[in-house]
This record gives C-alpha cells, sequence and structure tokens, in this order.
C-alpha cells in the first residue's frame, strides 16, 4: 500500500532516553569500524545515535530487526535501503539529529544550527545563485541571518533529494527564503520549511508535484521495539 505522507522524526541528542550500548550492537562491523575511527567520545556516541537510531526506526516501520536492514549507497554516498521502496534520508546539526522517511519518493532532509556571525554575503556569493543572492539585498543583520539560514537549509534540502550532495551545482537553482512552500521543474520536486527547534533552520525536499502531508515527531526515547509506525508501510 503506498504511503502517502512524509514523516518527520527528531531528537535532542542530550534529552533522548536510550541504551547506548544496545545501539552498537544494531551495527554492522563497517559502521562500528567508523564509530571506532572517531576520535572523541561524543562524536562516537553522536554516530550511534544517529546510525543506531536509523536502524531502530526503520525496524520499527518495517517491522524488521534494526541489524538485520542493509544499506547501500548512490554514486554521490547517499544512504539507501537494499531492496525496499522505504525512502529516508538523514540530518544532524548542533543537539539535534533528524530523519525523514516516506515510500516511494526520494527526498532530502537539512536541520543547520543559526551561529551567530556565520551568514555572511561572502558565503552568499560563493554558494548561493544570484538571484538568491538578490534576494538577500536590503535587510536588517537579523534578517540576513534568517534568511541566509532559510537558504542554506533549502538548499541542502534539494541537493540531498536529488541525492548529489555537494556534486550538485548549487547555483543552478534558486530557493525562496520567504515562501515556505515551493516547487521545482525539472527536476519536479517538492520543498517546505520545517520548524524543529528555535536556533535552527530545517527543511524539506521530495521528488514528485503534488504537496504531501507532513508528520512531525520529537522523540524523548529511542529503544527497539518501540515506535507503532504501520501507517508508514
Ligand atoms: C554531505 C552532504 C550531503 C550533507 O552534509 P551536511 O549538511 O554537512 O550534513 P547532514 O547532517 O545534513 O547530512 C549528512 C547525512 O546525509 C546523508 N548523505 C550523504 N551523502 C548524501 C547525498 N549525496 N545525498 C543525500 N544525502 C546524503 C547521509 O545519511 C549523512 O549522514 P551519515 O553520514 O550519518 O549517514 C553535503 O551536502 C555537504 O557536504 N554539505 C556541506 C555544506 C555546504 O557546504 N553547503 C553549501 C551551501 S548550501
Amino acid at each position: 500500500m503506498p504511503m502517502d505522507h512524509i514523516e518527520v522524526i527528531y531528537f535532542h541528542k542530550d534529552q533522548i532516553s536510550c541504551d547506548v550500548d544496545a545501539m552498537v550492537h544494531t551495527l554492522t562491523p563497517q559502521e562500528f569500524e567508523r564509530h571506532e575511527r572517531l576520535a572523541f567520545p561524543h562524536l562516537k556516541r553522536d554516530w550511534i545515535l544517529s546510525r543506531g537510531g536509523l536502524r531502530i526506526l526503520l525496524g520499527n516501520i518495517l517491522a524488521q530487526d534494526p541489524a538485520s536492514l542493509h544499506f547501500e549507497k548512490n554514486r554521490y554516498s547517499k544512504p539507501r535501503l537494499k531492496g525496499s521502496e522505504l525512502q529516508f534520508n538523514v540530518s544532524h546539526s548542533g543537539d539535534y539529529i533528524v530523519y525523514a522517511f516516506t515510500q516511494h519518493r526520494e527526498l532530502g532532509i537539512d536541520i543547520e544550527k543559526t551561529t551567530p556571525n556565520f551568514a555572511s554575503h561572502r558565503l552568499a556569493t560563493r554558494y548561493f545563485s544570484e538571484a538568491e543572492c538578490q534576494s538577500l539585498n536590503n535587510l536588517t543583520e537579523k534578517e540576513f541571518s534568517r534568511a541566509f539560514y532559510a537558504i542554506w537549509s533549502r538548499k541542502e534540502a534539494y541537493i540531498k533529494a536529488i541525492g548529489m550532495g555537494l556534486s550538485a551545482d548549487l547555483k543552478a537553482f534558486s530557493v525562496d527564503h520567504q515562501s515556505s512552500r515551493q516547487s521545482f521543474e525539472s527536476p519536479t520536486l517538492c520543498m517546505e520549511a520545517l520548524h524543529l527547534a528555535e536556533g535552527y533552520a530545517s527543511a524539506i525536499c521530495y521528488h514528485g508535484e503534488t504537496q504531501l502531508p507532513i508528520t512531525i515527531r520529537k522523540l524523548t526515547s529511542l529503544a527497539a521495539p518501540m515506535l507503532r509506525t504501520a501507517s508508514l508501510t
């Protein structure tokens, strides 16, 4: 049965109740190796939360053992589930990890912590299209920072939806920081701004002409098995 909505699930890394040791056991040897290569304990924990969390959520959606799920990557390193129509994408920034799930429609999600003094016209000129740069003119400092991060997160969601990451030409398309919804032709995409947490910009972008309803859930607990997400399949 086709899934007719997008599920966005996110959590604050320090406010999530979970068994990190048990989550390690959901990782493959390669994922565990990646964890071992990380230099600092907080980075190791972040990786377990992010990948282990993804495995637990996918396991619940698909009613499968989280450790049994196989991922593959496209040529630009976008992970996807082997042999499944379930689409997902992950983003992490600052204190948050966010996931998006849907069926059939490939998607990209992004969250960005709005760091003070990072937004600049120099960075905008480097990464944004001419139209996007123009839309940043004549704004107050506060408006500029907000608009900059809105553009940044929407562009990231776009390049993650098309699966190309930074191999995409960032200046070849323009997002509108003033509209919370936008659609694109060629490729046919829908974009929506998300409001997940104070001090963060976020957006989701997905393939198709028609907008899908989006359900947003903030988790406080992560365990396997946990959510009854049968509505997703
Ligand atoms: C890698 C990239 C896809 C996202 O990077 P990011 O914003 O730093 O990181 P996020 O946390 O949002 O996303 C990382 C996740 O995206 C997924 N991902 C990796 N490559 C991807 C791709 N080609 N397409 C979609 N998703 C991808 C992975 O799941 C990854 O998480 P994991 O390594 O834990 O599995 C890429 O766009 C990038 O490096 N961006 C850097 C930021 C930048 O310079 N932006 C320019 C201004 S718009």
